[in-house]
């Protein structure tokens, strides 16, 4: 069963080339386990970031489309938002965001400093609502609004989570594949799994090129029973564009992102510090910070199917550390 599919959606070059594949010497030692990193905190727009390879999709389909506007939404520190207002901007296009503030801070850094700060530098037009309570409807609602003013806008899921945006993450899987190849055999591979696009795009590629490795999805805002079908219908939408099966199972470990999505914990702060401390990396405190202390932890308790190097995607993120400083 081949992903030759995947090559035959109009697809915009924006990353330019494969992000690194890296070993942490450092935090192996310090682990006692060897660890590796995917650079997708690496991509080359607007501070990089795992929504680029999902937009390249996206926005082929916009522009195929003769859309002049992207419309999304997302949290006020959202990374999608900032990374779709920077891909606009890259193609002339205007961006208008729906933004939330998921944890009801009054702090001034994450209502203006991070990746809110850089949505007014790429002139986004931001509207802020209340709460994202159906999103699906609040863009249509949006979008209806802008058509009404003369634009033709395209309305880009939140987190640019669907079966076209996931296509990205086949991609990344293609890469792993690629860069690990009679190199390092992963155990397992650990990611971020929120608006779930990147663990589906990945459990479809990694199923077909890397079976013997465990893919593991560390939720940021949902407990199992309520990421699970998330996840699956996005993979299963995937699996049929691409005309591929899609039956391994999905792992998903919660016990990571307390107290809620958008707010830090100790583990996850502790997981920022250190991966800075020992390697000079930047994680995230929505994010990454926490996926990694899944990582750390999954380590100490034996949680990995078996034993072996491990993979980290870096899905990026780094810009909200400002609007988490020094606490929300
Ligand atoms: C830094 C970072 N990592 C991981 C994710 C989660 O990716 P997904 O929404 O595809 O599950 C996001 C989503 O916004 C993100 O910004």
């Amino acid at each position: 069963m081949s992903l030759h599919l995947l090559h035959q959606f109009p697809r915009l070059e924006l990353l330019g080339a494969p992000t690194p594949l890296e070993h942490l010497p450092r935090l192996s030692d310090y682990l006692g386990r060897d660890i590796f990193i995917k650079r997708d905190d690496f991509t080359p727009v607007a501070l990089g970031g795992n929504k680029l390879r999902k937009l390249e999709f996206l926005a082929a389909d916009a522009l195929r489309e003769g859309a002049d506007v992207l419309l999304t939404a997302g949290a006020i520190q959202s990374n999608h938002v900032r990374q779709t207002a920077a891909v606009a901007a890259r193609l002339g296009l205007k961006c208008v965001a729906l933004l939330e503030n998921p944890i009801g801070t009054a702090s001034e850094n994450y209502l203006s400093n991070g990746n809110r700060l850089l949505l007014d530098l790429m002139d986004a037009e931001v509207v802020m609502v209340e709460a994202l309570h159906n999103p699906t409807q609040q863009l249509a609602e949006q979008a209806e609004r802008l058509e009404a003013q003369g634009f033709r806008p395209y309305v880009v899921p939140v987190g640019g989570s669907n079966a076209l945006g996931a296509l990205g993450y086949v991609e990344c899987a293609q890469e792993i594949a690629h860069q690990s190849e009679g190199v390092v055999d992963f155990a397992a591979v650990v990611v971020a799994s929120g608006s779930a696009g990147t663990h589906a795009g990945l459990a479809v590629g990694l199923e077909h090129l890397l079976p013997q490795s465990e893919l593991i999805g560390v939720t940021v805002s949902r407990k199992v029973e309520a990421q699970l079908p998330v996840v699956e219908r996005i993979r299963t939408a995937l699996a049929e564009q691409l005309e591929v099966q899609a039956h391994a199972p999905i792992t998903l470990w919660d016990d990571y992102f307390a107290p809620r999505y958008g707010e830090p914990n100790e583990e996850g702060m502790e997981a920022v510090k250190l991966l800075a401390r020992l390697e000079g990396i930047m994680l995230d405190p929505v994010y990454t910070g926490k996926a990694m202390a899944g990582l750390i932890d999954g380590i100490a308790q034996n949680r990995f199917r078996r034993e072996g190097p491990l993979l980290f995607v870096h899905t990026g993120g780094s810009p909200a550390l400002f609007a988490y400083h020094p606490s929300v």
